[in-house]
C-alpha cells in the first residue's frame, strides 16, 4: 500500500473517498467553510438537518459530491473539541477506515483536521493518520474466500496549501511503517495453531530478520536442553511440535550501548494441559503466543526505522497440549537459574516460559527488560479487556513504560508487587510453586516472574485482554489488535545511555 501526503486544497484531492474529520459545533470559517461552499452550502445543510452532529465517530457518507473532485465524502464525527486525545482521534479515523476499505482498490485521502488535537505535532498526528489507515484496511478475514476488507491502493494525508506539510512525508512513511508492523503482528495472532506453531513461528521470524537486516538465531530442542531451559521444555513436552526459541538483535546503537531486552510468551496454543480448559476457555487460545507476536512486531519496525539503539528481541515458543508425555501436576521443575519450580497447575504455563527465556535474556547482559504475555485471566477481572495491566521492579523503568504508552495512546494501568504477594507462591516441597491463590492471580504471576529477573529492572506487560477482542466494534476489527507494538518502538526511540 502507498501512503502519502498531498499538498493540494481538499475539493481538488482526487480519491475514491476524502475523509474530513469535523468536531461537535464546528465552524465554517477556515478549511471546512471552503468545502462547505464547494459544496454549495451542504455541510451547513446537513448539520441543520442533525444528520451531521460530530458526534465521536458518527459517520455519514455523501455519494458524488458535487463541486469537489473526491468520488465520496466521508464525514467523521471528532466529539468535543477539549476532550479531543491522539486515541479519540485513532477510533473516529479507524472507524472512517474501516468503512472505507470494505471496496476493492480504493484511494483514501484524510483531510488533515481543521481542528487538530492541541497536544500533538503535526507530524506526530500525520503519523497517526498513516499508522490507523495501515491498520484500518485489514481484517481477520485471512481464511473466507470472500474478503470483508480490502488494503487500500493509496492512502493519503491532505494538507491545505500553505498547511504545514515539512516533516510530514517522512511522518507519514513512519506511521506505515508501525501500522504495517501492528498488521504482522495481529496476521500471526490471528492465524490459528494449525498453521502457526513454534517451528512455523521461528520460520516467519527468520524470514523476516533476514528482510530487514536483523540477527537471528533459533534454539531447537536440543539446544534449549544445553541451555538449561528446563522449565520452558516441561511445558513443550506434551506437544507433537517441538519447542523454539526464536532470539532476535538489533544493533542500532553504539557497540558497547546498553541493550533493550524484549521478551514474549509465545504459546502458540494454549489448551491448559492436564489442567485441561473448559470449550469456552480454550477457544480463542490461539493468541496466546500474542506476547511473542508482538515482539516480532516491534523488533521489525525498529529495524525498518533505523532506531539509534541496540535491542534484542527473545520469543519463547511452545505448544501446550495433553499426551502422555505431557508434564502432570506435583512435578518440580528446575528453571535455568536453577530455581526449582512445584507445578501445582499446568494451566499456568506462561511463566514456566517465561521463566527460562527471562534468565536467558538477563544472562546474556540485557541492561533492562520488557516482557509481554498473555498471561492472566485474572488480569483481564482486574482491568477488563482493553486495559494491558504493568508490572515491574524498577519504579523509574515502570515511569518510562507508562508515559511512552501514554504519548502513544494505548492504555496502560499499573498493579502493584507488594512483598507479600511472594509469600503466597511459597511450596513445601520446592522454591516455589507455580501458582498462589485466586486472588491477586494478575499479581502472583508477576511476582513469579520476578524471581527470573535477578536485579535488572523489568517491567512486565499482561496483554491477556488488550491483544484479543472477541468482537467486531465499528472503531476495531475483532481478533488481534497488535496492542504494545507502538508502545515497544516509543520506548525504543527513547532508549540509550543515562
Ligand atoms: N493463556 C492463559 C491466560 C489467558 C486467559 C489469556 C484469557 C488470554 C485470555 C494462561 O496461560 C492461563 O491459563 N492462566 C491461568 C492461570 C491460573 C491457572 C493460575 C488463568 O488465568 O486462569
Ligand atoms: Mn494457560
Ligand atoms: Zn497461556
Amino acid at each position: 500500500m502507498k501512503c502519502r501526503v498531498v499538498t493540494s486544497a481538499w475539493k481538488d484531492v482526487e480519491a475514491d473517498w476524502l475523509v474530513v474529520g469535523l468536531p461537535e459545533e464546528f465552524d465554517l470559517s477556515g478549511a471546512a467553510g471552503e468545502l462547505d461552499r464547494a459544496l454549495d452550502g451542504q455541510l451547513a445543510r446537513l448539520r441543520e438537518a442533525e444528520d451531521l452532529t460530530g458526534k465521536h465517530a458518527e459517520l455519514l457518507t455523501v455519494h458524488g459530491p458535487r463541486g469537489i473532485a473526491a468520488r465520496r465524502l466521508l464525514l467523521v464525527g471528532l466529539g468535543k473539541l477539549e476532550e479531543l486525545t491522539a486515541a479519540r482521534l485513532e477510533k473516529a479515523l479507524l472507524t472512517s477506515a474501516r468503512k472505507a476499505s470494505e471496496k476493492e482498490h480504493q484511494k483514501v485521502a484524510v483531510a488533515w483536521p481543521s481542528a487538530p488535537v492541541a497536544s500533538m505535532a503535526p507530524a506526530e498526528a500525520a503519523a497517526l493518520i498513516a499508522t490507523t489507515l495501515t491498520v484500518g484496511c485489514v481484517g481477520q478475514d485471512l481464511y473466507q474466500s470472500e474478503h470483508k476488507r480490502f488494503l487500500f491502493d493509496e492512502a493519503s494525508v491532505a494538507v491545505e496549501p500553505g498547511g504545514d506539510a515539512a516533516g510530514m512525508e517522512e511522518a507519514v512513511r513512519r506511521g506505515q511503517i508501525v501500522g504495517e508492523a501492528m498488521n504482522l503482528t495481529r496476521e500471526l495472532v490471528n492465524r490459528p495453531a494449525q498453521d502457526i506453531y513454534p517451528h512455523s513461528f521461528a520460520q516467519q521470524a527468520q524470514a523476516l530478520a533476514e528482510k530487514y537486516g536483523l540477527e537471528c538465531e533459533i534454539f531447537d530442542q536440543s539446544r534449549l536442553e544445553a541451555e538449561r531451559m528446563d522449565s520452558l521444555l516441561a511445558v513443550a513436552r506434551g506437544s507433537d511440535q517441538p519447542p523454539r526459541m526464536v532470539v532476535l538483535r538489533y544493533r542500532g546503537g553504539k557497540g558497547d550501548a546498553p541493550t533493550l531486552a524484549l521478551i514474549g510468551k509465545g504459546v502458540t496454543f494454549d489448551s491448559g494441559g492436564l489442567s485441561l480448559k473448559p470449550t469456552d476457555g480454550m477457544v480463542f487460545m490461539k493468541c496466546d503466543m500474542a506476547g511473542a507476536a508482538t515482539v516480532l512486531g516491534a523488533m521489525a519496525a525498529i529495524a525498518r526505522l533505523g532506531l539509534p539503539v541496540n535491542v534484542a528481541g527473545y520469543m519463547g515458543l511452545v505448544e501446550n497440549m495433553v499426551s502422555g508425555r505431557s508434564y502432570k501436576l506435583g512435578d518440580v521443575l528446575t528453571a535455568r537459574n536453577g530455581t526449582t519450580i512445584e507445578v501445582l497447575n499446568t494451566d499456568a504455563e506462561g511463566r514456566l516460559v517465561l521463566a527460562d527465556v527471562l534468565c536467558y535474556a538477563v544472562d546474556e547482559g540485557a541492561a533492562k527488560l520488557i516482557d509481554l504475555a498473555t498471561l492472566t485471566g485474572a488480569c483481564m477481572v482486574a482491568l477488563g479487556e482493553e486495559v494491558t495491566g504493568c508490572f515491574s521492579n524498577d519504579e523509574a523503568w515502570q515511569q518510562a513504560v507508562l508515559s511512552a504508552a501514554k504519548r502513544v495512546g494505548e492504555d496502560v494501568w499499573p498493579l502493584p508487587m507488594f512483598d507479600h504477594y511472594a509469600e503466597l507462591l511459597k511450596s513445601d516441597v520446592a522454591d516455589c510453586k507455580n501458582v498462589g491463590p485466586r486472588w491477586g492471580g494478575a499479581i502472583t504471576a508477576a511476582k513469579f516472574l520476578e524471581k527470573f529477573v535477578s536485579k535488572t529492572p523489568w517491567v512486565h506487560l499482561d496483554i491477556a485482554g488488550a491483544s484479543f477482542a472477541s468482537s467486531n466494534k465499528p472503531h476495531r476489527e475483532g481478533g488481534a489488535t497488535g496492542c504494545m507494538v507502538r508502545t515497544l518502538v516509543e520506548i525504543a526511540g527513547q532508549f540509550g545511555p543515562k
